[in-house]
C-alpha cells in the first residue's frame, strides 16, 4: 500500500488484498476485457482514468470496433492520434465538447456527437435506450464502509456504473472523497486497476480579458445578495465570481464550479445560509480545477455532489429561491435566440446543462436566467464580427429559445427581453451590440419589418452610432433613504418614457410643456430618447417592477452652442414626488455639464410652478432671472458658485 494521495481512512490498509481476486493491469482492459464492437463509457471531465486510457491507446491494436461515450472529453489527442491507427478502433461519441482535437474529429466527420440536455443524459442509460456495455470509471479508494467515492465526477457516471454490465475503476488515492450521492460499494466493482501515479487532470480556464471583464461587472450587478449561483463552462461565467466580493450569503446550486467558487467560500461570501434548498450546503454534480479545488471538495461535508439528474432538473433548481443561471453562448440573433454549441455547422461544445438552468432560474422566485457573450468576434483573417446577428448562421443550433430567454448581457450592457415584442427586443439587441454592427442590424430589422421604417439611432456628426455612455450609471440616495437607479435615457426608453408623460395631469403636462399636450406620439419622444450625449443629456430615474424597468423620473439638458449655455427640464412621476429626485438629477447633470465644458443652465418656468422655482431659487448659484407675464425666466453660470 502506498502512502501516496489523499488521506481516506481507507477500510484497511490490506483492502487491495482483500480484492486482489478484482485487480488487474491497465492492459488488460484492452487485451482482455473490452470484447469487440462493445459499447464503453469513460469518466470524463478532470476524473479521465488517464493509466487505463493510456493503455487503451497503447494497445488499440488489439481491440476491434470499440464505441465511446464520454459526457465531456478534456484531453486533447488520444484516441485522435493520425499515428497509430487508433482512429479505426475507437468511434467517439460526445455528449459535449471540450478538447480542440476531439471537435477537429467531429468537424472531420471521424467522430460523433449527441445533442441532449444535461439533465436527461441519465435517463437514456436508466431506461437502456443507450446500452453501456462496460463503465470505465475512476473513484477513490474504499472507506470504511467499503464505498468508493466517485470524487470530482458524479454527473452521469454514476447513473452509467448503475446499469453498465461490466464496472471496470481505476481506484487512485489522489481522487477526493466528495460527499453527497457520490460513491458506488467496492462489491459493485466488478474489476479495478489501482493507479497512484498521477492527480486528477488540471483545468483553468483563460484569465479573462478586458471585454470579460466589463461582461462580468454588469452580470455581477444583476446578483442580489442571498441569491444561489450557476455558472455555466466557460471564461465569462466564471470570471464573475471575482465581482462578488462585496456580496453576502450568496449559495452555490451549478451542474460544475471551478477553483473561483473556493476563493468567495474562503473569503466568506459563498455561505449557502440563505438557500431555500439544501441549505447550508453547495450542491454540483462535478468540478474542474486545480489541486486547490481538489483538496477543498475531499472529504468536505459543505459540498455535496448529485447526479445531473437531480442537480440540473428544472424543477429542483426552481427551488432556490433567487438562482441566478449565468452561461455563455456563441451567437444571438437579434430576437433573442441564443446559439452555444456550434459556430455554423461546426459543433464547438454541446447543449450541456445552458436549457436546463436558464428553465429553472426562470421558474425560482427572484431568479434570473442570463445568457453572456461579447458583442464581437474576430475572424482568424482579422475581420471583426458581430454575434448579434439578424439570423443564426445556417446549421447553428439553437440551445435557448427565444421564449425562453430573459437577460442577455455583452460589453456593452445588458438586454431584458422576456415578455417583450420582436420589435422591443431587436432595438434593446441593437443597444448591446457592438457600435460599429448597430446600422446594420438597425437595417436588416428593417427590411423585414421588425421595426418601424423610420426607426433611428443616435448618430453623431461623423455618422457613427453613438456609444451609450454607461459611467453616467449610478445610485442615488432618495430624501426617504430608499436607493434610486439612474442612467443616461437609451433608444428603448421610448415606450417608457412614453408611458410617463401619459400618467402626467393636466396641470403637470403645462408645467413641463407649457401646453395642455394631449399627445405623446414617437415624433414627440423621439428627440428626447435619440440624443447626441455631448450636446443634449438626459437622465432617467427608474426602478425595476418585475423586471420590467418603469421610469419615474426625468431630467435633462439641451445645448444652445451660441451662448454654451443648455436648458433644463424636469419631470417626476406623482407618486415619486418631494423625495430630492429633482434636486438629485440637477446637482448631477451640472456636473456632467461642466465636464462636457459647458458653462451653464437655464430655462423658464410658471410661476405657479411653487415647487421647481423652489429648487431653482434655493440652487447655490448667483441667478439671472426675470420675470415676463406669468413665466419666470433663469440663467445661472457653474462658475458662480454661492458657498453657503
Ligand atoms: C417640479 C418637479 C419636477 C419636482 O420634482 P421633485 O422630484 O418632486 O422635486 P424635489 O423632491 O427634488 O424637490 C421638491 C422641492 O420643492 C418643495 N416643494 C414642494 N411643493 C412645494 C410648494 N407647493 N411650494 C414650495 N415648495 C414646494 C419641496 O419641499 C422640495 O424642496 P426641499 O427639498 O427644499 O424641501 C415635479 O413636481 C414635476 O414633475 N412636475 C411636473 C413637471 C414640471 O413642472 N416640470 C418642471 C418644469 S421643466
Amino acid at each position: 500500500m502506498s502512502n501516496v494521495g489523499r488521506s481516506f481512512g481507507a477500510m484497511n490498509s490490506k483492502w487491495r488484498e482483500v480484492y486482489r481476486k478484482k485487480e488487474i493491469k491497465a492492459e488488460d482492459v484492452a487485451l482482455r476485457l473490452i470484447q469487440p464492437g462493445q459499447q464503453i463509457y469513460i469518466d470524463s471531465g478532470v476524473s479521465e482514468p488517464q493509466a487505463i486510457v493510456k493503455a487503451m491507446v497503447e494497445y488499440a491494436k488489439a481491440m476491434i470496433d470499440v464505441k465511446i461515450i464520454q459526457f465531456l472529453c478534456l484531453h486533447d489527442k488520444q484516441y485522435f492520434e493520425e499515428s497509430g491507427g487508433a482512429q479505426d478502433v475507437f468511434r467517439h461519441n460526445a455528449f459535449f465538447i471540450g478538447a480542440d482535437s476531439l471537435r477537429e474529429a467531429v468537424k472531420k466527420g471521424m467522430a460523433d456527437y449527441t445533442p441532449v440536455y444535461l439533465s436527461d443524459m441519465p435517463s437514456l442509460f436508466r431506461r437502456r435506450r443507450v446500452i453501456i456495455d462496460t463503465a470505465i470509471i475512476l473513484v477513490s479508494p474504499p472507506d470504511i464502509h467499503g464505498n468508493c467515492s466517485f470524487g470530482a465526477n458524479v454527473d452521469i457516471v454514476k447513473p452509467i456504473a448503475e446499469c453498465a454490465d461490466v464496472v471496470i475503476a481505476e481506484i487512485n488515492p489522489f481522487v477526493p472523497r466528495t460527499h453527497g450521492d457520490s460513491f458506488i460499494s467496492i462489491d459493485k466493482i466488478d474489476y479495478f486497476v489501482y493507479n497512484d501515479a498521477n492527480d486528477l487532470l488540471d483545468f483553468q480556464y483563460d484569465a479573462p480579458d478586458d471585454v470579460a471583464k466589463e461582461i462580468a461587472k454588469h452580470i455581477s450587478m444583476l446578483v442580489e445578495d442571498e441569491s444561489t449561483l450557476q455558472m455555466g463552462i466557460g471564461t465569462i461565467p466564471n470570471a464573475v465570481l471575482q465581482y462578488l466580493g462585496e456580496k453576502k450569503h450568496l449559495g452555490i446550486h451549478t451542474e460544475v464550479f471551478a477553483d473561483g467558487v473556493v476563493d468567495l467560500v474562503e473569503k466568506g461570501v459563498i455561505t449557502c445560509e440563505k438557500k431555500t434548498l439544501h441549505p447550508n450546503k453547495i450542491v454540483c454534480s462535478f468540478t474542474m480545477g486545480s489541486k486547490k479545488l481538489y483538496d477543498f471538495i475531499h472529504d468536505n461535508p459543505f459540498v455535496n455532489f448529485y447526479p445531473v439528474d437531480y442537480v440540473n432538473d428544472p424543477f429542483t433548481i426552481a427551488r432556490n429561491r433567487k438562482q441566478i443561471a449565468i452561461n455563455a453562448a456563441l451567437s444571438v440573433d437579434f430576437t433573442g435566440q441564443i446559439n452555444a454549441d456550434s459556430i455554423g455547422s461546426m459543433i464547438y461544445s454541446g447543449i450541456g446543462g445552458q436549457m436546463d438552468f436558464m428553465r429553472g432560474a426562470a421558474k425560482s422566485d427572484g431568479g434570473k436566467p442570463i445568457i453572456a457573450l461579447p458583442s464581437t468576434y474576430t475572424t482568424p483573417t482579422g475581420e471583426v464580427k458581430s454575434r448579434i446577428v439578424p439570423s443564426l448562421a445556417p446549421f447553428a443550433g439553437v440551445t435557448v429559445t427565444r421564449g425562453d430567454v430573459h437577460y442577455v448581457v455583452t460589453e456593452w450592457g445588458i438586454a431584458y427581453l422576456h415578455g417583450k415584442s420582436i420589435r422591443e427586443r431587436v432595438m434593446n439587441m441593437i443597444g448591446i451590440a457592438h457600435p460599429d454592427f448597430r446600422e446594420m442590424l438597425l437595417e436588416e430589422a428593417k427590411k423585414i419589418n421588425y421595426v418601424f421604417k423610420d426607426q433611428e439611432l443616435a448618430v453623431g456628426k461623423d455618422g457613427r452610432v453613438i456609444p451609450y455612455p454607461e459611467k453616467y450609471e449610478r445610485y442615488f440616495l432618495c430624501k426617504d433613504n430608499s436607493q434610486l437607479f439612474f442612467r443616461p435615457i437609451k433608444p428603448t426608453d421610448e415606450r417608457s418614457m412614453q408611458e410617463l408623460y401619459y400618467n402626467l395631469s393636466d396641470q403637470d403636462r403645462f408645467y413641463r410643456f407649457f401646453s395642455p399636450m394631449k399627445t405623446f406620439r414617437r415624433d414627440k419622444v423621439k428627440p428626447l430618447v435619440y440624443i447626441d450625449y455631448k450636446t443634449t443629456f438626459i437622465l432617467v430615474g427608474v426602478t425595476e417592477e418585475t423586471e420590467v424597468e418603469k421610469i419615474v423620473a426625468t431630467g435633462g439638458y439641451f445645448l444652445n452652442p451660441n451662448i454654451n449655455m443648455a436648458e433644463i427640464a424636469f419631470t417626476v412621476d406623482d407618486s415619486f414626488r418631494n423625495k430630492g429626485l429633482t434636486k438629485i438629477m440637477l446637482d448631477y447633470l451640472v456636473r456632467i455639464a461642466q465636464e462636457q465644458g459647458i458653462e451653464g443652465f437655464f430655462g423658464t418656468i410658471l410661476m405657479e410652478n411653487k415647487p421647481m422655482l423652489h429648487i431653482i431659487r434655493s440652487l447655490p448659484y448667483k441667478l439671472e432671472a426675470s420675470v415676463e407675464e406669468s413665466e419666470f425666466n433663469f440663467k445661472f453660470r457653474f462658475a458662480d458658485r454661492i458657498e453657503k
